[in-house]
């Protein structure tokens, strides 16, 4: 029997850019820098829903100061893989911020647009310090002039999904970080 022709795009042989084992080992050597960097203080993780979800939960738990955690949400890439270029608040944060020693945590710094939005809306309630934490970086990608201070990988300009990153909301739910469609890869 032939084999089928593969219309969509199958999770089980995704082309993986960053492994499960070498996600693991950097969020853990982040954590330790932070706990380095906030040594005697409490620090707020700020995960940009949801893409950060999964890194924040992860990065979390690498952490062993002591931590609290909030959620902002923004409209993003929708259902493609390009933005619109609007960053827009869908979701404010919680808790009041100011005071609080605060890293903003991100799944992929790619135009910058959408972290120096939050940066310029975080700093606006005053916190004690403000830091970015990113997974990814594409620094060939970048429109605004902004660093993180934390940066999990930076990567060439692909477009990535897994480990939190969705294309039109599916694959999250991959443990690596793979390239798509699987032919980018190529
Ligand atoms: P920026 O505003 O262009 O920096 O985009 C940041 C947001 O775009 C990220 O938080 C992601 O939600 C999304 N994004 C950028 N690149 C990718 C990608 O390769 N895969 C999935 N989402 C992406």
């Amino acid at each position: 029997m032939a084999a089928p022709v593969r219309h969509t795009y199958s999770p089980a042989h995704p082309p993986v850019l960053i492994s499960r084992d070498a996600i693991a080992a950097r969020v853990v050597e982040l954590g330790a820098q932070i706990d380095r960097d906030l040594a005697g203080e409490s620090v707020l993780l700020v995960g940009v829903l949801k893409g950060a979800a999964i890194f924040l939960s992860d990065l979390a738990r690498a952490i062993s100061i002591q931590c609290t955690f909030d959620f902002v949400a923004v409209s993003s890439y929708g259902k493609g893989t390009r933005s619109s270029g609007a960053v827009k608040l869908i979701k404010d944060l919680d808790h009041p911020i100011e005071g609080r020693n605060i890293i903003l945590v991100e799944d992929i710094l790619d135009t910058g647009l959408t972290l120096s939005f939050l940066k310029r809306m975080l700093m606006q309630h005053r916190p004690r310090s403000l830091r970015v934490a990113a997974l990814l970086d594409k620094p060939d990608r970048r429109l605004e002039p902004i660093q993180a201070e934390y940066v999990g990988f930076s990567i060439p300009n692909h477009f990535v999904i897994g480990y939190g990153m969705d294309y039109a909301e599916r694959f999250r739910n991959l443990p690596d970080i793979c390239i798509f469609p699987p032919d980018a890869a190529d």
